[in-house]
């Protein structure tokens, strides 16, 4: 179709094998099988998160997800769980197209590795060094998330980023926008600042195809922008990030957990390493507690400040169109107000 997001599109489009550059991220224990089916074939892209999954478990969902569609998807894996190099190795051989390396730096070997499988390899950049490391490294695009992201988060907020990465990296290699996104009219300005396409959490974490428990889904819902917090980190030995969540007991207990863990660090009982575990698995634990039981109390409500921004659970191909119509209406108002 000639529409004037056709333009903006094409690059995003051509890189992911889809329609349209519009990004379901990787979202553990929520992106499973039938929502990065949903997404990819309702036109977009989307994401099969791993987190710590055993490796016959990734190996599994990468078969249901070719089930339910012939569209291509993306893994999604974390660097730094314990399982990495096993779930590298089971997502080359079953020849996925696209791999993102998500969570700590990868190594250049596992960025080598992943692009041996004939995979197109996507990094996460949190600053200029770390952008122009994944490009030296072999990245074949770049994510840049801001601070307003849900889930685990870097510090700079993605205007930031923008100005930091995207005006220097556009024009050398596809470079996707996340982060407290979620309208068709935020996205048409990202796309006309260079963005190759737009990446969303939180909007299809809500999404009627999510598995995220009805009182998951209520709780984001019922949230404000502000409800989306970065947990603190109360010690810098703490070697993880913060996370954004919706305030509940569950984020208490996570500031809990670092104070007793702070005198185990000082009389050497506990070693930075484990403490970082300890904190990880927190996270993991709480995480599944919300999405899959439902526990909005305990459970860790990983959200977005977009969170505030999405008023209902729709289906994928819904959100989608509306993101796509919503795009072009910013681009028809702009060109009318740029000849007027
Ligand atoms: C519940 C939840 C779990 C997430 N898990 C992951 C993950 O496993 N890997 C990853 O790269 N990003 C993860 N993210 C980040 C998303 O992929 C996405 O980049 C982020 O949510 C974008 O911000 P938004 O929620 O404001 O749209 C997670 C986000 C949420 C909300």
């Amino acid at each position: 179709m000639n529409t004037l997001s056709s333009k903006f599109f094409k690059r995003g489009a051509d890189f992911l094998g889809c329609d349209l550059p519009f990004l379901c991220g990787g979202m553990t224990w929520v992106s499973d099988p039938k929502l990065v089916a949903a997404v990819s074939n309702a036109g977009g892209f989307a994401a099969l998160a791993c987190g710590n999954a055993p490796v016959a478990v990734i190996e599994q969902q990468i078969a249901d997800t070719r089930d339910l569609t012939a569209k291509p998807f993306a893994v999604n894996l974390i660097t730094l769980s314990p399982l990495f190099k096993e779930q590298l190795a089971a997502v080359c051989r079953a020849g996925v197209s696209h791999i993102v390396l998500a969570g700590g730096l990868p190594r250049p070997d596992a960025i080598a590795t992943a692009k041996a499988s004939g995979a197109k390899v996507i990094c996460f950049a949190a600053a200029d060094s770390i952008a122009k490391m994944m490009i030296k490294n072999g990245a074949d695009a770049l994510i840049i998330e801001g601070m307003e992201a849900g889930g685990h988060i870097g510090v700079t907020t993605t205007a930031i980023l923008i100005q930091e990465i995207l005006f220097q990296y556009a024009d050398r290699l596809p470079v996707f926008i996340a982060g407290g996104i979620a309208t068709g009219k935020l996205s048409a300005h990202l796309f006309m600042m260079g963005a190759a396409g737009i990446q969303f959490g939180t909007l299809f974490a809500m999404s009627a195809e999510s598995c995220a428990h009805p009182a998951l889904k209520k709780a984001y819902a019922d949230a404000a922008s502000r409800d989306a917090v970065a947990t603190p980190i109360l010690d810098n030995r703490f070697a993880v990030p913060s996370v954004r969540a919706l305030k509940n007991k569950g984020l208490d207990e996570f500031t809990r957990l670092q104070l007793d863990l702070i005198p185990k660090l000082d009389d050497g009982t506990l070693t930075k390493v484990e403490a970082a575990h300890r904190l990880e698995n927190f996270w993991m634990g709480a995480l599944r507690r919300a999405v899959l039981d439902g526990d909005t109390d305990r459970g860790s409500l990983m959200a977005g400040q977009s969170v505030g921004l999405i008023p209902a659970s729709l289906p994928c191909a819904d959100i989608l169109s509306r993101l796509a119509s919503d795009t072009e209406a910013e681009f028809v108002r702009i060109k009318s107000l740029l000849s007027a």
